[in-house]
C-alpha cells in the first residue's frame, strides 16, 4: 500500500506509517501545485493533505486507488467531502488535539489587540520609550467584560473556559443551544444580540455554505465602536473587505486575524492598520499539538488501509 503526504509533517506519524506502508513525503518548501499533487495521488491508496490543498472533484478523480483522504487539520472545507463519500473514499480530520492550542491563540489575539502589545513592543525596540507616561498605549480592559463566542464547539468551549478566568460575561451563538453551556456560565443568544452586546467576539465556527460571510457588512454594523473581533476559524466566515472598512474608519476598535478570506493574501491595506494583529494561521502551531496531529492522521490512514473504519471520519 502506498501513502503520499503533500507536505512535511512531524516524524512521529511518518514513522508509524513507514512501518506498514510505502510512504512518499513531499520534501519541498514551495507548495505543490494541484496538477503536481494530482500526478502524485494517481497510484496511491492514501493521501495526507494540508488545509490549503484543494481536494476537489478533479483531485479526487485523479486518485483512482484512494481509500482515504486524511486532512492534517480539524477543518476540512478544502475537501469536497460529499464527492469523496459518494466515491467510497474516507475523509478524516484531526479534532480535539488542537483545541487548547487554538483557544490559546484566540486569547493571545484578544490580549494583543486589546492591550496594543505589538505596537508597544515595536515602540520599545525602536528606542522610543522615555519613561512611564499616563497616556502611553492605553488599551481596553478585558477583565469583567462581555465575550461573544460564535460557534460553541470544542474550541469555542475552550475559549469560554479561559474567559471564566477573566471574570467575563459569556454569550454564545451556535446552530443550536449546547447542553453543557451551564459549565461555562455561557448564555445562548441570537447572533444579532451577541454582536450588539459583546466587547470581544471570537469566531469558532467551521466554514460551510451557511457560515460563508456570516459576518457581512450588515452584521458588522451591529458591533460597538469599542468592540474587538477575533477570527481563528476560517477567513471567509467574515467579509474581510467590509471588516477592513470598519477598522479603517474606526467603527470598531480592533481585530485579530489568524485566518484570511483569500489566504495567504490579505485585503489590501489591512497590513497598514495599527488596530489589527495579523498572524499566519498558527492556531495549532505548537510542537506538542502538531506531533499529536501527525499521530492522528497516521492512525486514520492505518485504520483505513487495514480495512477498518477510520476513527476520525468526518461524517462519523
Ligand atoms: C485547523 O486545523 O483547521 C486549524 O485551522 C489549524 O489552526
Amino acid at each position: 500500500m502506498k501513502v503520499f503526504i503533500t507536505y512535511k509533517i512531524p516524524d512521529a506519524g511518518i514513522k508509524m506509517l513507514q512501518k506498514k506502508f510505502k510512504i512518499e513525503v513531499y520534501q519541498g518548501e514551495k507548495f505543490l501545485t494541484k496538477k503536481e499533487m494530482m500526478e502524485k495521488v494517481k497510484n496511491v491508496d492514501a493521501v495526507i493533505t494540508q488545509l490549503r490543498d484543494p481536494v476537489d472533484r478533479e483531485f479526487i478523480d485523479a486518485g483512482k486507488n484512494l481509500k482515504i483522504i486524511a486532512n492534517y487539520a480539524v477543518g476540512y472545507n478544502n475537501i469536497d467531502v460529499e464527492y469523496a463519500k459518494k466515491k467510497g473514499i474516507y475523509v478524516t480530520n484531526t479534532p480535539d488535539v488542537l483545541t487548547e492550542a487554538t483557544a490559546d491563540i484566540a486569547w493571545a489575539l484578544i490580549l494583543a489587540v486589546a492591550r496594543k502589545i505589538i505596537p508597544a513592543d515595536k515602540f520599545v525596540r525602536e528606542g522610543k520609550f522615555e519613561g512611564w507616561k499616563p497616556h502611553l498605549f492605553l488599551g481596553h480592559e478585558i477583565y469583567g467584560k462581555t465575550i461573544g463566542i460564535i460557534g460553541m464547539g470544542r474550541i469555542g468551549k475552550a475559549v469560554a473556559r479561559r474567559a471564566m478566568g477573566f471574570g467575563m460575561k459569556i454569550l454564545y451563538h451556535n446552530r443550536k443551544k449546547v447542553d453543557d453551556d451551564y459549565k461555562y456560565n455561557a448564555k445562548y443568544v441570537e447572533l444579532e444580540t451577541l454582536l450588539k452586546e459583546s466587547d470581544y467576539i471570537s469566531i469558532h465556527t467551521p466554514l460551510t455554505k451557511e457560515t460563508y460571510h456570516l459576518l457581512d457588512s450588515e452584521k458588522l454594523s451591529l458591533l460597538k465602536p469599542t468592540s474587538i473581533l477575533i477570527n481563528t476559524a476560517r477567513g471567509p466566515v467574515v467579509d474581510e473587505k467590509a471588516l477592513y472598512e470598519f477598522l479603517r474608519e474606526g467603527k470598531i476598535a480592533g481585530a485579530g486575524f489568524d485566518v484570511y478570506e483569500n489566504e495567504p493574501k490579505l485585503t489590501s491595506g489591512l497590513e497598514k492598520l495599527d488596530n489589527v494583529v495579523l498572524l499566519p494561521h498558527i492556531g495549532s502551531a505548537t510542537y506538542e499539538t502538531r506531533e499529536k496531529m501527525s499521530i492522528m492522521v497516521a492512525e486514520n490512514v492505518i485504520d483505513a488501509l487495514e480495512g477498518k473504519i477510520p476513527r476520525n471520519l468526518v461524517w462519523g
